[in-house]
């Protein structure tokens, strides 16, 4: 099954989306293929195999069929190596990913775990991503830097499987990244496992409920105060190991018992090889102190990432070069009316 099939499946899953209601008032519903004439032998040959395989695999979520195909090929590793034995529903529909929360396998010390698994859309839709991967070299499934030329040059080259490469390497720094962080005793879900195309992860949550992001959440001052100490010392752990969130905000941060979980790092920033380093940073600085101010906590966002960024021996630097801002986010379009 190659990308375009994937993609061509998605959309017939966003066109019937349901999210998690495959089956109303009590019946189950059909997703017809958009061209179910022209299904071709490949695709027909695939989806038995899935089909059969499916049959092995408990889901106690209904997905979609299509979904379901996905769900398989993604994570059907994690239920090979008896990491999880059933996904028991989807927590989010993202952007980028789809989270589902899974019973782990009795082996593991957890009993519930999250699975991330990123959407072929976000194929076609790796946007602007550059500005984050300048200064990072792709890694392999195994989250060891890419070495093979044959790899390196589909990328340059951004053929179809480029771009199944570059895609792995995003997530594969997502997932080195929580493992990097986890270990370093920073606020992260503890990673578990990798796949090319899905990450299984702590379950920050309990059965009934997963964590609510911050940004649905009131604090009353004192707490917020403290949850705030807290994000900042997360930023500055992150900091001495030379690398910056790059899309933080209180919707990526979990709120759980009291604690914060920072989460979603697939496009985690080099300090010191990305030339737009200092300004990712203040974004994310930014955008913390944006939800905290509304919570009570006083912070001046320049002051303390210019603090921060200069007690970890950075030096502030002010212009980004334009081709690192989208036009699309407000922020961008902001610091580009600043600059010119
Ligand atoms: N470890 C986890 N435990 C519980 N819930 C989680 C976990 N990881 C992610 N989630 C839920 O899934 C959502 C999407 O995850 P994440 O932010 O990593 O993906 P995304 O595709 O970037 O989503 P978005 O586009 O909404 O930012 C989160 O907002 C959160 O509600
Ligand atoms: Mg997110």
């Amino acid at each position: 099954m190659d990308t375009k099939q994937y993609i061509q499946i998605f959309d017939e899953l966003d066109d019937n989306d349901q999210s998690n209601s495959a089956t109303k008032n009590g019946r189950k519903q059909k997703y017809p293929l958009r061209n179910p004439k022209k299904e071709s032998e490949s695709d027909h040959q695939f989806k038995s195999q899935q089909d059969d395989s499916a049959s092995t695999y408990k889901f106690t979520y209904k997905a979609a069929r299509f979904e379901e195909w996905w769900l398989l090929d993604s994570i059907g590793p994690f239920y090979e190596h008896k990491l999880i034995n059933d996904v028991l529903r989807r927590l989010k529909g993202g952007k980028e990913a789809s989270v589902y929360l899974c019973r782990a396998s009795p082996e593991n010390e957890a009993s519930l775990l999250a699975a991330k698994v990123y959407r072929p859309r976000s194929l076609r839709n790796l946007k602007n991503d550059q500005v984050y991967r300048t200064g990072r070299t792709d890694l392999g499934k195994d989250g060891k830097r890419l070495v093979k030329e044959a790899d390196i040059n589909a990328i340059i080259k951004r053929t179809a499987y480029g771009e199944e490469v570059r895609h792995t390497s995003w997530i594969a720094y997502e997932f080195s990244t929580l493992e990097m962080l986890h270990a370093a005793g920073a606020d992260v879900p503890k990673p578990v496992s990798m796949e090319k195309n899905a990450i299984l992860m702590e379950y920050i949550g309990d059965a009934g409920n997963a964590a609510p992001t911050l940004n649905t959440v009131t604090l009353e001052r004192d707490e917020a105060r403290e949850l705030f100490d807290r994000v900042i010392r997360n930023l500055d752990l992150l900091l001495t190991l030379e690398r910056i969130h790059g899309d933080l905000s209180a919707y990526n941060i979990l709120y759980w018992d009291g604690d914060i979980t920072l989460i979603d790092f697939p496009q985690v920033t080099f300090t010191e090889a990305n030339p737009s380093s200092w300004v990712i940073f203040l974004r994310d600085v930014t955008r913390v102190c944006q939800y905290f101010r509304s919570q009570g906590v006083k912070c001046d966002a320049r002051k303390l990432a210019a603090d921060l960024w200069t007690s970890h021996g950075h030096q502030v630097v002010k212009e980004v070069h334009p081709l690192y801002l989208d036009a699309e986010k407000k922020e961008d379009r902001r610091l580009w009316e600043k600059q010119k």
